[in-house]
């Protein structure tokens, strides 16, 4: 098996198990830390919403603050920790937008109340008062009726991160913690144990 696959077998079987676990509160949630042109790091937790041989996605409003620093430097990562479990998985990699058909795709499968959500919600963009953001609401959900479908915003999309480096952290005793790393580098990937 190639490494990379390796590494994605291995993040399939933690995920599989934060999954099942009833005391994760949500295996999709991690931290996904992007950094502006300017070098200042940001962080935020978003929902993972699908991987696969080609990375890791997303789904956000692209004029927020976190595509804003994506459209800067695509470069970001993904930490996901899942407490009951005592492990962590951290991504570094490449981000890009996923394809209009896969943001439709995902969009459809929302629920008509985050649909005009997502219309409504200048996302990272200052507001007024709670009752301005309620107005839009409510100008959305009449512009579009229900029973129809709503449309995508051009602005409301996907990213997927292509990973170049894979660390796998497990909670050992006396903070001798397990680490390995899956890292691409000019000789293709190669797999090392770390100090914890
Ligand atoms: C559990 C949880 C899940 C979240 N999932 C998402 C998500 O999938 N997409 C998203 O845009 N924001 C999500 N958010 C909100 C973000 O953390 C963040 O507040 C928002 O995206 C604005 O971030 P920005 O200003 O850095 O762009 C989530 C927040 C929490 C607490």
């Amino acid at each position: 098996m190639q490494l990379l696959e390796q590494a994605l077998a291995r993040f399939a079987e933690v995920y599989g198990r934060a999954a099942e676990a009833a005391d994760v509160v949500d295996h999709t949630a991690c931290t996904l830390a992007t950094c502006s042109a300017s070098g200042w790091p940001q962080v935020r937790t978003v929902l993972l919403k699908g991987y696969d041989e080609r990375g890791f996605a997303f789904y956000t409003n692209r004029h927020s603050r976190k595509g804003q620093a994506l459209a800067e430097n695509p470069r970001a990562a993904l930490c996901f920790h899942w407490a009951p479990l005592a492990e962590q998985v951290v991504i570094e990699g490449v981000v890009t937008p996923v394809a209009e058909a896969e943001a439709d795709a995902y969009w459809a499968s929302r629920p008509r109340e985050s649909q005009i959500g997502g219309w409504a919600s200048h996302q990272s963009r200052g507001l007024k008062s709670r009752e301005v953001l309620e107005q839009r609401v409510a100008e959305y959900a009449a512009r579009f009726p229900e029973g129809e479908a709503v449309p995508r915003p051009p602005h409301w999309s996907g990213y997927r991160l292509a990973p170049v480096r894979i660390e796998f952290w497990r909670a050992r005793p006396g903070r001798l913690h397990e680490r390995d790393v899956y890292e691409h580098t000019a000789e293709g990937w190669c797999h090392r144990l770390l100090n914890p």
